[in-house]
């Protein structure tokens, strides 16, 4: 039989189809596995299901061994992942796109109202029992109505993202290198901008972009510096597509309003300055974290790797 090691612990039922055709070894470790670990770990296996956090490129491959066929990541996002090293070795690459894209567009959208209607900073007065009484002007947040939401890369979650602000009554405008199709901007009333103009003009500025070459720093200085001051940074994707140091620079000094953040560019650390800010909303990447999500993720990925085992085309293939 076929063995395959999964590198982190996933909900069980996720794995059942997997373990009718290969002998399944899971990780139980709490933490990321190092790099050597893990290729110790997964030494001799012909199919790894993988996490963000490990990092997979040509030397772990061939520390492997040539009997590897698989490597299926439980996420949507690869930038662990060096595609083209792996698949010039002859092994295929699996993601998990689709099954989380509602999860994560809802955790976009709260931690934006989140920061625009100030909930954290509420929640930290209450539980630091600070006195308090109502009136008119206290802890007043900014509305979303009629304003515009610029998405970096309009795919299947910033779409699910604009959805949400639709519903709000806001205005989408999109950038990305290319083009929605026709039917996508209809439905959202969508207009796509440049990267400049979208920097211009959105109140809110939501990322939904893969990380890669191009979208490294994407946000950075220079792009804070084209955004209004009332503005607000929303990033659910990969925390390097923005320059935190800048990023928290701009917010301290009032050129930015604030910033919803899921991901951070040195996970699990968090840019020191950003934690000091109160019109910063943060959560530790919990884009697709509900039950039925990171279920779903792990089985879409455990099928992929039954499907190369047992010589099917990949469900969900990643290509270089
Ligand atoms: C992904 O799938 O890429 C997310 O970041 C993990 O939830």
């Amino acid at each position: 039989m076929s063995e395959v090691v999964v590198t982190r612990t996933v909900p069980e039922a996720a794995l059942a189809a997997l373990r009718d055709v290969a002998d399944v070894r899971v990780c139980d470790q709490d933490r990321p596995l190092t790099p050597e670990e893990l290729r110790a770990a997964v030494r001799g296996a012909d199919g790894v299901v993988t996490m963000l956090h490990d990092r997979i490129d040509g030397e772990f491959v061939e520390a492997v061994g040539p009997q590897l066929k698989v490597v299926a990541n439980v996420a949507v996002g690869y930038d662990n992942i060096d595609v083209p090293a792996v698949t010039e070795r002859g092994v295929a690459i699996t993601n998990t796109p689709g099954v989380l894209t509602d999860a994560t567009a809802d955790l976009a959208f709260g931690l934006l109202l989140s920061v625009t209607r100030r909930l954290g900073e509420g929640e930290r007065l209450l539980r630091s029992r600070t006195p308090w009484n109502f009136h008119l002007g206290f802890m007043l947040g900014t509305g979303l109505q009629g304003k515009t939401l610029g998405i970096v890369g309009l795919g299947g979650i910033g779409q699910a993202v604009a959805r949400r602000a639709r519903a709000f009554g806001m205005h989408i405008a999109y950038s990305g290198r290319r083009r929605a199709a026709q039917e996508v901007e209809a439905e959202l009333d969508a207009r796509h901008l440049s990267q400049d103009e979208l920097l211009r003009t959105a109140d809110v500025l939501s990322l939904h972009c893969p990380l890669n070459e191009h979208t490294h720093h994407l946000i950075d200085g220079a792009a804070l510096a084209r955004m209004k001051p009332t503005a607000i940074v929303v990033n659910t994707s990969r925390g390097p597509v923005i320059d935190e140091k800048a990023l928290a620079e701009a917010l301290k000094d009032g050129r930015v309003a604030g910033a919803a953040l899921d991901v951070f560019e040195n996970e699990p650390e968090v840019e020191p300055g950003l934690l000091e800010l109160d019109n910063v909303a943060i959560a530790p990447h919990l884009g697709s974290a509900t039950t039925e999500t990171r279920t779903a993720m792990a089985e879409l990925a455990a099928r992929n790797v039954a499907a190369v085992l047992t010589g099917q085309p990949p469900l969900t293939p990643v290509t270089a």
